[in-house]
């Protein structure tokens, strides 16, 4: 095993549902800084009043837990269906860690959608497709360990930017919603270093044809995934009162401020999948692709 692995492997577990204090909760506070809520535009936004504010905000929190909920599910399916038989055992100790882990975010996250109020509402656009390619993904490759990478860095990254600016002035956040991102990402950077580790060991086999195929794959489906996971849909939008909630989610895929962050959230998985050699194209052909996703 590497000594990369070897460190991932070795951080001690902690139950995430136990580790919150829920007690801590501050139901005047929103679950997401106001730089990271945008529906049409922050001059509309203005005008929401501060509950509404607070709502909106679990709705777009409970909407990255759905996400959360999505991937590990596909993840522990993925990595388990195959009893292990193919993984060595250093590589299986990893793997069987993070399904544990997964399932404990899973178990938070069902926790924040329920006190959001959110239980049994679509919060994600379409993953039927998504949902298909990942189910014909093998663990044993490097396409589905480039793709948990994806997966797992943009909603990284979206959750370090809340926790960032949730530290600025005025923007203070609800501490459990503070808690439940910090302490995910915690698990988060380990999970993304193991798919890096997993992704690169792999890669080397990879001829340029299956190269090309994944890059064009990987474009084809960017998109989707973000307009999947980074934008409300009507459904979770009906409970803010608003007078046309579709007209809302409609109005949410062209706003520019919402445009922009999912852009930097794909951002850093799409530098490292240039890197790895597995998305082609100049700087402005990712930006290209990733600006897909606000489509
Ligand atoms: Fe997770
Ligand atoms: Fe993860």
């Amino acid at each position: 095993m590497s000594a990369a692995l070897d460190r991932l492997g070795s951080a001690p577990y902690r139950d995430p549902v136990a580790a919150i204090d829920w007690s801590a909760a501050d139901p005047a506070l929103p679950w997401l800084p106001p730089r990271m809520l945008s529906l049409a535009g922050l001059e509309a936004q203005a005008q929401m009043s501060a509950d509404t504010v607070v709502r909106f905000s679990r709705v777009e929190f409970a909407r990255l837990c759905a996400a959360g909920l999505w991937l590990e599910g596909l993840l522990i399916s993925r990595v388990t269906c195959g009893g292990f038989l193919a993984a060595s055992t250093d590589e299986a100790r990893i793997m069987l860690r993070e399904v544990r882990e997964e399932s404990g975010h899973s178990l938070m996250f069902l926790e924040m959608i329920d006190r959001a109020g959110l239980s049994g509402v679509p919060l994600l656009g379409s993953t039927g497709l998504l949902t298909w390619v990942a189910h014909r993904l093998d663990a044993g490759d490097a396409e589905f360990w480039a793709m948990v990478y994806v997966g797992e860095s943009v909603t990284d990254t979206f959750a370090v930017r809340a926790l960032r600016h949730a530290r600025e002035a005025g923007a203070a956040i609800c501490p459990v919603a503070r808690q439940v991102l910090s302490l995910h990402h915690r698990d988060e950077a380990r999970h993304i270093a193991a798919a890096r580790e997993f992704l690169e060991v792999r890669v080397a086999a990879m001829t340029p044809l299956r190269r090309r195929l994944f890059s064009a794959t990987l474009r084809f489906l960017l998109g989707r995934f973000l307009r999947a996971t980074l934008y409300p849909t009507a459904a979770s939008l009906r409970g803010l009162g608003l007078a046309q909630p579709e007209r809302a989610a409609r109005a949410a895929r062209t706003c520019p401020e919402r445009r922009r962050l999912a852009r930097a959230c794909a951002a850093p998985a799409l530098r490292f999948m240039v890197r790895s050699g597995l998305l082609r194209g100049r700087d402005g052909r990712q930006k290209a692709i990733a600006r897909r996703g606000q489509s």
